[in-house]
């Protein structure tokens, strides 16, 4: 057993190991041995050094050094090796920490983010051939965190017997941008027209060809839009090659997509070929960086499978098992266009830890370590990431990231992700807040009210809409409004007519699930068309309530209501029930909102209570005293 690895494994055990400073000198000694790096000679230390001094730190120690000893369970007892030390590398390291997977890191940095929480960090060059030699070797099984690494020596660590995961070949093709769209067309993936340039007399081609803008990117090493350049002219093409370091550097060409949307899909894929797609999401760029996150992307379910498609497809023709990110273009004709793909967790899954059943992270663990995929599911209805970028150097850039992060703190459903990297640059992804909800509206809101600082905005939106056809109908609706009142859940009530503001109710109907609203109860009397005309144009869950009427008695109402055509469903109860449509609505809502679950529950228990108590006089009184009180 190696002295850091056993040390890094210890704390990791205990959880936030800086807190272990306060408590006593020799877990000082420890954290600062796991914060220190590790050049790669120094590998070759030895447990017995290990200045365990503490109990705690002392029996967990012990254990750790036994472990090496016996057979062990395949997670913990593989070593993942993690090419790269960055945010997504720090990620890893947490989820990996929820099941004792052992992660090591390489990178150049002493301090990277994944420095702190890592099994053990390498510091080297991901990029250096030997550097990722020696780490390979000490792995059982290599993945990573950003694809700039030399892929060369992977492939020849391969051939040795190295597992990588993804393969290699992956990881070369992805890794060089023009490669990548040669490797995809080929696979027949819709992409942008591209081609290689190499003088100022093919890039002029280029732009005879594809008109201007025109996208001209570098084929390696690029990131975050550095290494993106757009001319919007023949006179800027010039000055845009050279903004990206001339030929050289290696460049091609790109057809300008005005896309609508960008998208993007994650797809994992097991050892065993099994694949598993994460929901689409929409992406949202600042200055050609990801700003925000928007999860469930907003589009039709048509292009959610044309996306889901496209990528799979994508990741299908590469080899390997992991997480893949694969970034589309949504064009205003409804096609669906492959921008790149990357080999490994990505900025638009960051909101997969809070709003999935299996974070990406974890994900690409089991992907890689061969455990059976987890369930990629949403498990909040929506979610939105926002990058913290740098907005200043220095100082001033971290009193801003630093004022947004005390905001976000008083954001109900905020988590904030802080990377701790040593400088704060302008633009640069400093760290990432995702906040979860029951829906992209309230979302969106609190989003808007940390930005703006701006507790106005965090008003509160109504889940359930109560509509009428007329103000008639109001003295019975209002018991829908009493009951929604006692459970404190926010509703509105309105008059929305089908036959005599039928434009109102179309519009009110096709929104109502974008504003936040999550169930509608409508009344009706006589014909009886708002409910069924509503639920024909929402997906929302919609209740009508039979309003009495002087000629048929709301029978002619309740008829209408349960008589809707297979396939748009609308619930009712008795009529003029109002109360209980609004006890049905509480009930949907409380099966994805477990504190509303338990004022559900205590509503039914206290009804019990009422009845018993009611019973118990009876019994004790008589029926003829009872009556009188
Ligand atoms: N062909 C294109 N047409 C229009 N915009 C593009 C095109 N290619 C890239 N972009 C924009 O630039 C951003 C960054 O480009 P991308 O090639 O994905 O670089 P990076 O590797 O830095 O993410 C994209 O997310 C998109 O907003
Ligand atoms: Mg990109």
């Amino acid at each position: 057993m190696l002295l850091h690895s056993s040390s890094a494994a210890c704390l990791s055990s205990l959880g936030d190991h800086r807190s272990y400073s306060n408590h006593s000198a020799s877990a000082t000694l420890f954290l600062n041995f796991n914060r220190r790096s590790f050049p790669l000679p120094a590998l070759k230390l030895r447990m017995s050094s290990a200045p365990a001094r503490s109990s705690q730190i002392r029996a967990l120690t012990i254990s750790s050094e036994r472990k090496d000893d016996l057979p062990m369970h395949v997670v913990t007892g593989t070593k993942v090796g993690v090419l790269g030390g960055g945010q997504l590398g720090k990620m890893l390291c947490q989820a990996a920490s929820c099941m004792s997977i052992k992660v090591l890191t390489l990178d150049p940095l002493e301090n990277c983010p994944a420095s702190g929480i890592s099994y053990c960090h390498v510091v080297g060059d991901f990029n250096d051939g030997e550097a990722v030699r020696d780490f390979a070797k000490r792995c059982d099984v290599v993945t990573v965190e950003i694809e700039h690494v030399d892929a060369v020596m992977l492939e020849k660590l391969e051939q040795q017997g190295i597992d990588c995961q993804p393969k290699a070949s992956t990881i070369r093709i992805i890794q060089d941008k023009y490669l990548q769209k040669v490797h995809f067309s080929r696979h027949g993936i819709p992409l942008p027209d591209f081609f290689e340039i190499d003088n100022i007399e093919s890039a002029e081609k280029a732009g005879s060809l594809y008109g201007y803008p025109l996208m001209i990117k570098c084929k390696r090493l690029a990131y975050d839009g550095r290494g993106n350049a757009v001319a919007h002219s023949k006179d800027e093409l010039s000055s845009a090659l050279t903004a990206l370091g001339g030929f050289g550097r290696g460049l091609y060409v790109e057809r300008w997509t005005p896309f609508v949307k960008e998208l993007s899909v994650i797809v994992a894929r097991g050892r065993d070929g099994c694949i598993s797609c994460y929901p689409v999401v929409e992406t949202i760029h600042k200055n050609n960086i990801c700003h925000i996150v928007e999860a469930p992307a907003d589009v039709s379910q048509k292009i959610k499978e044309l996306s889901l498609d496209v990528a799979q497809k994508a990741v299908g023709s590469l080899e390997g098992a992991g997480v893949f990110a694969v970034e589309l273009f949504l064009t205003g004709d409804g096609q669906v266009l492959l921008n790149e793909v990357a080999p490994r967790p990505h900025n638009s899954g960051h909101h997969t830890i809070e709003s999935c059943y299996t974070s990406q992270y974890e994900q690409h663990l089991r992907a890689v370590l061969g455990l059976p995929l987890g369930d990629s599911s949403m498990k909040t209805p929506a979610a939105i990431m926002y990058n913290i970028l740098g907005e200043d150097e220095g100082e001033p850039g971290l009193k801003l990231a630093h004022d947004l992060i005390g905001r976000a703190l008083k954001v109900p459903g905020a988590s904030i992700h802080w990377y701790d990297k040593s400088d704060m640059r302008k633009l640069r992804k400093m760290g990432h807040i995702t906040i979860t909800g029951s829906s992209m509206n309230i979302v969106k809101s609190r989003l808007n009210s940390m930005l703006n600082n701006d507790q106005s905005q965090t008003a509160v939106i109504p889940q359930v809409a109560i509509i009428m056809g007329s103000d008639s109908d109001l003295p019975i609706m209002k018991d829908a409004a009493v009951v929604l009142k006692n459970f404190d859940v926010p509703f509105e009530v309105t008059i929305v007519s089908a036959h005599r503001t039928p434009d109102r109710m179309y519009s009110f109907a096709s929104a109502a699930k974008d504003r936040g609203i999550q169930v509608i109860i409508a009344g009706a009397g006589g014909a009886a068309h708002l409910p069924g005309m509503v639920a024909s144009l929402t997906s929302l869950p919609v209740i009508g309530i039979p309003i009495r009427t002087a000629s048929l008695d709301g029978v002619d109402s309740l008829l209408s209501i349960v008589q809707m055509p297979k396939g748009i469903p609308v619930a009712t109860v008795a009529i003029g029930n109002a109360a209980n449509a609004a006890l049905l609505a509480v009930r949907i809502l409380a099966n994805g909102d477990a504190k509303l679950w338990d004022r559900v529950v205590k509503y039914q228990e206290d009804m019990k209570e009422t009845v018993l108590t009611k019973a118990e006089k009876i019994e004790h009184e008589g029926w003829e005293e009872y009556l009188k009180s």
